[in-house]
C-alpha cells in the first residue's frame, strides 16, 4: 500500500475534493453504468452532452451568471487566452490598457503587444509585486477596447481589494487562481478567463466567461480556433474538447453547491488564510512580504529571511506529507497555496510543522 495522500499546497496542479476523485474512480471504467469510460466516450454522444449542459448549468448557478454571458471550455489553458483575448478584443482602436501586479499579468501583457498598442497603466513591480496599485477611471486611455487584470496573482500571493472601475470600457479578468473561491459580481466584467487546474479540475482547459455582445469581432486572419465566437456558437464542441477536464469540473461545481455555495465556501477560506497570516504576523521567524490589504487568500507566501533554511523547511515539510509548499521558481522563499479543496486540517497541520521547524532552527 502505498503512502497516505499528503496535503498538497502547490500552486497548480492542485488539491480536488477528495469525493470527487473517489467518485471519478468509481465511475472511471463504467461511467454511470453506460459500458463506457467518459476517457473513451464521443463528445457529440448523448451521455457526454449531458456532462457537458450539466456543468454548464451548475457553473452558471454557483457563479450567478448573467444569461447575457456565454459559457466557453476551451483548451490551450490561461496561457492560450493571453493571445485570444486581444485577438478578439482589440475590434475598434486596438488599444487596450494592462495593470502589471505579477508575471502572469506581465506574460499577457507581452502577449497582447504582438497584437495591438499597449499601455501598461500601473504595476508593482518596483517592489517585487508585494502590493495593487491603486487605479482609477481616469488612468485609463478612454478610447482603449479593454482592461485587462489578474485579480488573485499566483506567484506574489497578492489579490485586489476592490475592482478596478473602468467605466464604458470592458474589464478582462484573468481569474485562474481565485475563480470560485468568492463572490464575484459577473456582470462587471466583459471576460473572465481562468485555466481550470487549481480550483476546478485537471489541467487542459480555460473557461471563459463572456458578453455577449463582445463575441464576433475577430478578424478574418485570426486561426479559426481562437475565435471566441467559434466556442461560443458550437457549445465548447467546435472539435473534440478535453472530455474529462470538463467532466471533473462538472463534478466539482456539483461538490460546491452541495457544501452551500460560493458564499459558504468562501467564509471557510477566509478562516484559513486567517488562521495562517495570523501565525505568520505573529511569529519572530516567518515574514510576508505583501501589504495586508492585498493578500490572497488563495496563495501565501512566506520566508524565514534566509534561503538556505527555506529550502529546508520545504524539503522537511514534504517528509512530513506537505508537498509543494516551495515558492515559484523565480522568487523562492515558500508559498503554502490553500485552494478551495484543501481541507481547514491542512492548514492547521501546516502551522504545527512551522511551529516545530521554528523551535528547531531558530
Ligand atoms: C494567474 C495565472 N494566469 C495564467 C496562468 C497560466 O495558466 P496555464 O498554465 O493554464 O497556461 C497561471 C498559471 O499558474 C496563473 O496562475
Amino acid at each position: 500500500m502505498s503512502k497516505e495522500r499528503a496535503y498538497n499546497f502547490s500552486a497548480g496542479p492542485s488539491m480536488l475534493p477528495l469525493s470527487v476523485i473517489e467518485d471519478a474512480a468509481a465511475n472511471l471504467a463504467n461511467y454511470q453504468g453506460c459500458g463506457e469510460s467518459v476517457m473513451e466516450m464521443s463528445h457529440r454522444s448523448a451521455e457526454f452532452k449531458a456532462i457537458l449542459e450539466d456543468a454548464e448549468k451548475n457553473l452558471r448557478d454557483v457563479l450567478n451568471i448573467p444569461d447575457n454571458y456565454k459559457v466557453m471550455f476551451i483548451q490551450g489553458g490561461g496561457t492560450l487566452q493571453f493571445a485570444m483575448v486581444p485577438l478578439n478584443l482589440l475590434r475598434k482602436s486596438g488599444k487596450a490598457d494592462y495593470i502589471v501586479t505579477g508575471s502572469w499579468a506581465k506574460k499577457a501583457s507581452k502577449e497582447a503587444q504582438k497584437f495591438g498598442d499597449i499601455k501598461i497603466v500601473a504595476t508593482s513591480e518596483e517592489s517585487t509585486f508585494t502590493y495593487i496599485p491603486e487605479v482609477k477611471k481616469e488612468d485609463f486611455r478612454p478610447d482603449a477596447d479593454y482592461v485587462h487584470i489578474t485579480l488573485n496573482n499566483t506567484i506574489y500571493g497578492t489579490h485586489y481589494p476592490y475592482v478596478p472601475d473602468t467605466g464604458d470600457i470592458p474589464l478582462v479578468a484573468d481569474m485562474s487562481s481565485c475563480i470560485l473561491s468568492e463572490e464575484i459580481d459577473v456582470s462587471k466584467y466583459g471576460l473572465i478567463y481562468a485555466g481550470v487546474q487549481k480550483n476546478i479540475a485537471p489541467s487542459g482547459i480555460a473557461i471563459a466567461i463572456m458578453r455577449e455582445d463582445l463575441i464576433g469581432f475577430a478578424k478574418e486572419s485570426v486561426p479559426t480556433y481562437l475565435d471566441y465566437k467559434i466556442h461560443a456558437d458550437n457549445g465548447s464542441t467546435y472539435n473534440t474538447p478535453n472530455c474529462f477536464s470538463i467532466y471533473i469540473a462538472g463534478e466539482v461545481f456539483k461538490w460546491i453547491k452541495s457544501i452551500g455555495g460560493i458564499k459558504e465556501l468562501n467564509k471557510i477560506n477566509v478562516a484559513k488564510a486567517k488562521k495562517l497570516y495570523d501565525f505568520i504576523d505573529s511569529s519572530d521567524f516567518y515574514k510576508c512580504p505583501v501589504r495586508k490589504e492585498d493578500r490572497s487568500i488563495m496563495n501565501v507566501v512566506f520566508i524565514t529571511g534566509n534561503s538556505d533554511l527555506d529550502k529546508k523547511f520545504v524539503a522537511e515539510a514534504k517528509k512530513n506529507n506537505m508537498h509543494n509548499l516551495n515558492g515559484h521558481r523565480s522568487i523562492g522563499g515558500m508559498r503554502a497555496s490553500i485552494y478551495n479543496a484543501m481541507p481547514i486540517e491542512g492548514v492547521d497541520a501546516l502551522i504545527e510543522f512551522m511551529k516545530k521547524f521554528r523551535e528547531e532552527n531558530r
